[in-house]
């Protein structure tokens, strides 16, 4: 050990990518025992820069140090060897395998040689010191998004990890599991670990981090301290200009009922009943809101009204058109745009290039198609605009969408379903992962939509963007509505009292 009171320090670092500077010169330095917060706009470089910490990528220019010795990792394995581990944008764990199982992969033991029962008891160690509750035999695709994320991190522990980078980790959680894993991440810190910790949520920075280095284009452009910053300052900083943190918007005038769900029942993965007899009806014009907390039907919601999933019992009209249990083709027809939580799934395809990615709903009809005609130069043309309009930051149409940062990946398939003039939009954590001038663009475009006349409907667990965005707002409880209450600041209680499942008597679902 040296005595140098940095866990890390980058010096002079920069990568670049065919067409695009990701890093420039960037001087970057982490005290130990600190969570230092990495903030920039979609696409400034912060996953580029950790990765390169990482192993993943071998940076162009520049030096890393760990404890002040030079390091120079070809893999994600000399990383760990070394002490630092990183749970990314994406998770990476097999999914038919045991929780157990994936905290050894990539260990160099033969598996013969692994005693499990300590294994077992490793596990239950780690996870009882850091708060970090997961059952060691469980299949990782029969866990929660955030039991997912909690075993990424005692992957890293179990591995070794002193220096551990998160990326975005809070994007997918609730509001309870950002709360559990900030008590972890301190627990770590208290520990003797370091955090870095890369998030677009700028309540969380403010709370968490002790420091905070922020990204603009690939570049430096300040490091704060973390307890005396603000949100403004920070937003500021990222954005060069400042943020509103609220958007301008008439009263809504709405007109037809576009999306009627009537008395809706379906099942969720495992069989068991996700949707009750629900019924729910959104006009042309007007934006309802869906709260709730996570695994209450909004999944389901969503993917019944979108042909991805079997209504049990029920009607869902799209202007009057029946499209109950129709394929999800049928429901594009009938002008549902869909913004999908998982934008990696279903929302994209990570090997096309963007232009074939934003055409993969309007190929099978004219102007673009019939799909065994396409015509190529107006996919081009109508592509080269959208990634305009819609500010996605890449230095061409034709790179394979898995190739975006995670925020203009979200932009490009919200620029796919706004540009076909949809009558409904399904929007589902629609700003997931943005930046907060990002998010305030496309809060105004799912106005515009509105006043253009979509009916839109909006799942989201972000009070914030639910009152912001709604002219309507309805709580959704173990598959029912339990109440609707207008978008008011006042009413934020009574939200989160119906969140979690109190009945209020003066409101009544519509
Ligand atoms: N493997 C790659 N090949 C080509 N370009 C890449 C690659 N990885 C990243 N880029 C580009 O480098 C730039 C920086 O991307 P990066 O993923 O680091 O951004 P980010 O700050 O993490 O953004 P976000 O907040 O959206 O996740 C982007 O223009 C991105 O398209
Ligand atoms: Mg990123």
């Amino acid at each position: 050990m040296s005595n140098t009171p940095y866990a890390l320090e980058m010096r002079g670092i920069t990568k670049r990518f065919p067409g695009v500077l990701a890093n420039d010169d960037v001087n970057f330095a982490v005290e130990k025992g600190e969570i230092h917060a990495l903030l920039g706009e979609n696409g400034a470089g912060k996953s580029t820069l950790m990765n390169m910490v990482n192993g993943l990528y071998r940076a162009d220019e520049g030096k890393i140090l760990l404890d002040g010795k030079p390091v120079k990792f070809s893999s994600p394995r000399d990383a760990i060897d070394s002490g630092v581990g990183m749970v990314h944008q994406h998770f990476m764990l097999v999914p038919t395998q045991t929780v157990s199982e994936n905290l050894i992969l990539g260990q160099k033991a033969p598996r013969f040689y692994i005693n499990y029962k300590k294994l077992e008891q490793d596990i239950a160690e780690l996870s009882r010191k850091f708060g970090l509750a997961v059952d060691p035999q469980a299949k990782i695709w029969q866990l929660s998004v955030g039991e997912q994320q909690r075993v990424e991190i005692l992957k890293m522990l179990y591995q070794g990890a002193k220096l551990l980078i998160m990326d975005e980790p809070t994007a997918v959680l609730t509001p309870q599991e950002v709360t559990d894993l900030f008590k972890t991440l301190r627990e770590m810190t208290a520990t003797g670990h370091t955090i870095i910790f890369i998030s677009h949520k700028l309540d969380e920075v403010v709370e968490i981090a002790d420091k905070v280095t922020v990204l603009r284009r690939g570049k430096v452009v300040a490091t704060v301290d973390g307890h005396a910053t603000s949100k403004a300052e920070l937003a500021r900083l990222m954005v060069g200009r400042e943020v509103l943190f609220r958007i301008k918007k008439k009263p809504a005038e709405p007109t037809t009922d576009a999306l009627v769900i009537d008395s809706v029942s379906c099942e969720n993965d495992r069989g068991l009943p996700a949707l009750r007899d629900l019924s729910l009806t959104v006009r042309s014009g007007e934006v309802v809101g869906i709260a709730g907390v996570a695994g209450n039907g909004q999944t389901e919601l969503a993917q019944v009204i979108t042909g991805l999933r079997e209504a049990k019992f029920g009607t869902i009209t799209v202007q009057g058109q029946n499209v109950t249990n129709q394929s999800a083709t049928a429901t594009i027809d009938q002008g549902l745009a869909y913004i999908p939580s998982d934008r990696n799934g279903v929302g994209s395809s990570p090997n096309l290039t963007l232009a074939d990615n934003l055409i993969l709903k309007s190929y099978r009809k004219p102007p673009i198609g019939p799909g065994w005609r396409i015509d190529l130069k107006l996919v081009r043309s109508q592509a080269e605009k959208l990634i305009e309009q819609f500010d996605v930051k890449t230095p061409s149409a034709d790179l394979p969408a898995r190739l975006l940062s995670g925020g203009n990946l979200q932009k490009l398939i919200l620029a796919r379903e706004i540009s076909r003039q949809p009558k409904v939009i399904i929007a589902v954590y629609p700003v997931r992962g943005l930046d907060v001038g990002a998010i305030e663009s496309i809060h105004q475009m799912l106005i515009d939509e509105r006043d253009r006349g979509a009916g839109i409907l909006l799942i989201s667990e972000d009070l914030d963007e639910l009152l912001s965005l709604s002219d309507r707002i309805v709580v959704l409880f173990e598959g029912q509505i339990v109440g609707e209450v207008p978008p008011e600041d006042e009413r934020i209680d009574e939200i989160g009292l119906m969140m979690a499942g109190t009945k209020v008597e003066h409101s009544h679902a519509t």
